[in-house]
């Protein structure tokens, strides 16, 4: 089995985007800039918005970091969002989520200038990409499409299924798969036998977060996974059906898998670090 090694692969794309911003500093540039907001202390949350800050300073670029309370109303959050669209030297911005649930995510998600939408969740942002033209793209299916695509792994024509209907996964690798010739089946939480529509597929994509969500006899001989979950079970890190106890089994019948962790985790930050530098570039240029 290939092992699709995401982190190395994250790496890559950094050390690539560390060098151009090195350039532009070097040539006295203003940097590229990402804002982050997060609202509350979701634990998982806080993690990933640090790892995300810490790569921004890592590559050279500039980043500013919101940490607001639990409790910040959605007026008080628009109002942020309204400086951060208005200020010339922002190029990114990103507001993490799960908002708390007294606010309104697709109204938050509406109100950042979409060529500022470093998720790229944006309704024009997702309009774009779904008419094949996209301005800037949402970083895990991003990350997933870079994967297979470095890995050579064939889409056109394949049977992908896609577990998860989420506007930050499920339903944008879907169109993605799509747009790149593959025949698509969605699952989600209604779907009925699910195990018996992943071992008819070439490519199975898990977002459902699930540990065990399907065994990896659910998959046929010679498929490709690309497990996004990221669970935990009694031996650390997980994601749907990769684990520690199963990759000895994955390992004999798969041609390809990403690994849990460093598969498509490292990917989503490499990717959120090129839509803003992508992010800068088309901000300088239409100056
Ligand atoms: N929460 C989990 N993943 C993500 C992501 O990629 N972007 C945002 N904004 N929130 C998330």
């Amino acid at each position: 089995m290939q092992l699709l090694d995401g982190k190395k692969l994250a790496q890559e794309i950094k050390k690539e985007i560390a060098a151009e911003v090195n350039r532009l500093r070097q040539a006295n540039q203003r940097l590229p800039k990402l804002a982050l907001i997060l609202v509350g202390n979701r634990s998982d949350s806080v993690s990933y918005v640090n790892s995300k800050e810490k790569n921004c300073h890592a590559l050279g670029m500039e980043c500013i970091k919101y940490h607001l309370p639990e409790e910040t109303t959605q007026e008080a959050l628009l109002q942020i969002l309204q400086q951060l669209n208005d200020d010339s030297n922002v190029d990114g911005i990103l507001v993490q989520l799960p908002l708390p649930a007294h606010i309104d995510t697709g109204r938050v998600l509406e109100n950042i200038d979409y060529q500022k939408d470093a998720d790229g969740l944006h309704h024009v942002n997702l309009g774009l990409m779904l008419m094949g033209d996209p301005y800037v793209l949402p970083c895990t299916p991003n990350g997933i499409l870079h994967i297979l695509k470095r890995y050579n792994i064939p889409m056109d024509g394949q049977k992908a299924v896609v577990v998860g209907r989420s506007i930050l996964v499920g339903a944008p690798t879907a169109i993605l798969l799509q747009q790149h010739h593959a025949t698509v089946t969605q699952c989600h939480s209604h779907t009925r036998n699910l195990a018996e529509i992943c071992r008819d597929a070439d490519i199975v994509v898990t977002a459902a977060g699930v540990p065990g969500l399907l065994r990896p006899e659910d998959l046929k001989d010679g498929a490709v996974l690309v497990d996004v979950a990221m669970n935990h079970d009694d031996n650390g890190l997980c994601g749907d059906i990769y684990s520690k106890s199963t990759a000895p089994v994955l390992e004999q019948r798969l041609a390809a898998a990403t690994p849990v962790p460093g598969g498509v985790g490292p990917m989503t930050i490499a990717m959120l670090m090129y839509n803003v530098l992508q992010l800068y570039k088309k901000h300088e240029t239409s100056k």
